[in-house]
C-alpha cells in the first residue's frame, strides 16, 4: 500500500468530563479528568496507521515535555517522524470538556504547530518514496499545507482537506484539494450557511463545484453526505451507538478514508469503512485513546 502523510497538528488533549457544562461564572464539579495525545493531524495518523498504514508525519512540537511524549508515542506506533521537528516553546495543547452524551467543546492552543515551515513540508513531500495520499486540516498555518498538497500532487498524490477547524478555505489552497471533509460547523464556515440547518443537496453540489474537488460532509449520528463525481449527492447512515465522548471521531473518520482510499478501495467502501470506526470510537472515552487495536480493526473491517 503506498505511503500516507499526514502535514499537520499535535496537540496535548487536556479533558474533563462533567455530566452538564458550567455557564458563564459558573463551576460544577466534574466526573473525570485525563490527558491523551490528539491534535487533528496526529489522530488521523493514528487511526490510519492502526488500520495498517504505512504513516509518515510533517509536523512541529515544542521543546517542553509534551513534544518529547508527542514524538516517544509516533515511535511507539511505528510512524515515521523523519520530518517532525522540535522548535523552541511550548507545544500544542487543548483543553477540552465533554458532558454526559460525549458531546464535546475545545479551546486549541496551537503552540508550536504555527512553527511551521513550507519549506521543510515540500522537502518532505519530495523525499522518500511517493506517497498516495496526503492529508492536512487547519490547526497550521495553510499556506504550509497549500505548498505541502502542491508538491504532493506533483508526485502523483491525493489530497484530503479535514478545514477543522473552521475557517474560510484560502484560494491557493483550495486550488490543491481534491477531497474536502468538513463538518457540519465547517461546511458553513466554508458556504457561509447556518450550521444548524442541515445542508441540502444543492449546497454540497455548489460547494464541490465552487472549489472544484470532491466534498465529503460528516453529520455526526446522521452518518455523512458524499457528493459523487456526477454531482449525485448519496447520504450514507451511521450505525446507533452509546455515545460517551465523540471527541477525535471525525479525525478516526478521516484516518480510516484515507487509509482505504490509499488501499485503492472505491470511495463508498471508503465511506463505510471510515464510518465505522469513527462510530466505534464515540464508545470509549478519550481522542487517540478512544481508538481500538489492530487486530479489534481487522475483526470490525472484517465484512466491508
Ligand atoms: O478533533 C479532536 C482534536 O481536536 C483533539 O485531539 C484536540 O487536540 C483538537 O485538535
Amino acid at each position: 500500500m503506498p505511503r500516507v502523510m499526514i502535514v499537520g497538528s499535535t496537540m496535548m488533549d487536556l479533558v474533563a468530563y462533567a455530566d452538564r457544562l458550567p455557564e458563564a461564572g459558573e463551576t460544577v464539579v466534574g466526573t473525570s479528568f485525563q490527558t491523551g495525545f490528539g491534535g487533528k493531524g496526529a489522530n488521523q495518523a493514528v487511526m490510519a496507521r492502526l488500520l495498517g498504514a504505512d504513516v509518515s508525519m510533517v509536523c512541529c512540537v515544542g521543546s517542553d515535555g509534551y513534544g518529547a511524549e508527542t514524538l516517544q508515542n509516533f515511535a511507539d506506533r511505528g510512524i515515521d517522524t523523519t520530518w517532525a521537528r522540535r522548535v523552541p516553546g511550548a507545544s500544542g495543547v487543548a483543553p477540552i470538556w465533554v458532558e454526559a452524551g460525549g458531546q464535546n467543546r475545545i479551546i486549541i492552543l496551537p503552540g508550536a504547530n504555527l512553527a511551521m515551515d513550507p519549506d521543510v513540508a515540500i522537502a518532505a513531500m519530495n523525499d522518500g518514496p511517493a506517497p498516495g495520499v496526503v492529508a492536512g486540516q487547519f490547526e497550521i498555518p495553510q499556506s504550509v499545507t497549500a505548498a505541502a498538497f502542491a508538491a504532493a500532487r506533483r508526485r502523483g498524490a491525493v489530497t484530503v482537506l479535514n478545514p477543522a477547524p473552521a475557517a474560510p478555505l484560502e484560494p491557493a489552497l483550495a486550488a490543491e484539494v481534491d477531497w474536502l471533509i468538513p463538518n457540519e460547523v465547517e461546511l458553513a464556515a466554508l458556504a457561509g450557511t447556518d450550521p444548524d440547518d442541515l445542508p441540502g443537496d444543492d449546497l454540497l453540489r455548489s460547494l464541490a463545484e465552487r472549489v472544484g474537488c470532491r466534498l465529503l460532509v460528516t453529520l455526526g449520528e446522521a452518518g455523512s453526505a458524499l457528493v459523487g463525481t456526477d454531482g449525485a449527492v448519496q447520504r450514507i447512515p451511521a450505525p446507533t451507538v452509546d455515545a460517551v465522548d465523540t471527541t477525535g471521531a471525525g479525525d478516526a473518520f478521516v484516518g480510516g478514508f484515507i487509509w482505504a482510499l490509499a488501499g485503492g478501495r472505491s470511495d463508498t467502501d471508503a465511506v463505510g469503512i471510515a464510518t465505522t470506526v469513527a462510530a466505534d470510537s464515540v464508545t470509549r472515552p478519550g481522542t487517540q485513546l478512544s481508538f481500538a487495536t489492530p487486530e479489534a480493526y481487522e475483526r470490525l473491517l472484517a465484512d466491508l
